[in-house]
């Protein structure tokens, strides 16, 4: 079975004012990516990553078609259960501490009293915060923020990561360890879907990536095939596919 399975999906935004247009930021996506898959959601701003997200986070309905997780439907609650999330923008108390943070995440998704200890450890190692696990948010740095925000995603082990450009805005160590994370997710057999404008990154830690412009699917592919038959890096490929070809 699919982890996560995608089918004709539209998504359009309609404005309450007047005679404004109808805004349509995904356009027939059809989108499959299996157990222990990590998948790069590829695409300039405005492709309509985020929107895709949030469907599958059942924030955003589909106007049409359907998307599924783990075989159940997304507007069905129980579909997001086994599901971790990372938005783009994290809005977290930054005078909380990393553990307090994660004992308010173990309350929320309801993990038992005896097993949030040992939870909380867990992720803290995961994403190598554990020796700043009393100090206050505010005090880390980007990359420390972001990867508190990882573990919050992870606090209910959840099978398959959703994590929205999870690297943008750090800088090349703070990527390094993202990178490093998210192949320790993969070795432990979760599968992750996530968008990044990092193509170096994308070429290094995807198995199959998606190229979104403009709402549509321009091309889907495992890496190594992409690579071989375009006989180049990622970034010229992206470059050429969404109609932006080096100059001579
Ligand atoms: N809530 C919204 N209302 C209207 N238009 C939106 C809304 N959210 C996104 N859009 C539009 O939909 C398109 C896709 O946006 P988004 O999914 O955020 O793209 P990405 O994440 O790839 O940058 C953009 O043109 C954006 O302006
Ligand atoms: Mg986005």
């Amino acid at each position: 079975m699919e982890t996560l399975t995608i089918d004709n999906l539209r998504v359009e935004y309609r404005s309450r004012a007047v005679g404004e247009p109808v805004k349509t930021a995904v356009k027939g996506l059809n989108l499959r990516v299996a157990q222990g898959e990590v998948f790069g959601f590829l695409g300039p701003n405005g492709a309509g990553k985020t929107s895709t997200m949030n469907v599958l986070l059942g924030f955003v309905p589909p106007t049409s078609g359907t998307a599924r997780l783990f075989g159940v439907d997304v507007r069905e609650p129980i579909a997001r259960q086994r599901i971790g999330y990372l938005p783009e923008q994290t809005y977290y108390y930054k005078f909380l501490t990393a553990e307090e943070l994660l004992r308010f995440y173990a309350e929320i998704f309801q993990i038992p009293k005896a097993e949030r200890s040992q939870r909380i450890d867990a992720v803290l190692k995961l994403v190598e915060l554990d020796h700043a696990r009393t100090r206050q948010i505010k005090t880390y740095s980007k990359g420390m923020q972001q990867r508190a925000g990882l573990a919050q995603s992870l606090i209910n082990n959840p099978d398959l990561l959703i994590l929205d450009e999870p690297t943008s805005g750090l800088d090349p160590i703070g990527r390094m360890k993202v990178r490093e994370i998210i192949q320790r997710l993969k070795s432990e057999g979760k599968t992750v879907f996530f968008s990044s404008h990092e193509l170096g990154e994308v070429e290094t830690v995807c198995d199959r990536i998606a190229i979104l412009h403009q709402g549509e699917l321009k091309t889907e592919g495992r890496v190594s095939d992409l690579l071989r038959e375009h006989g180049t890096n990622l970034e010229q490929i992206f470059l050429k596919i969404i109609g932006h070809p080096p100059p001579p």
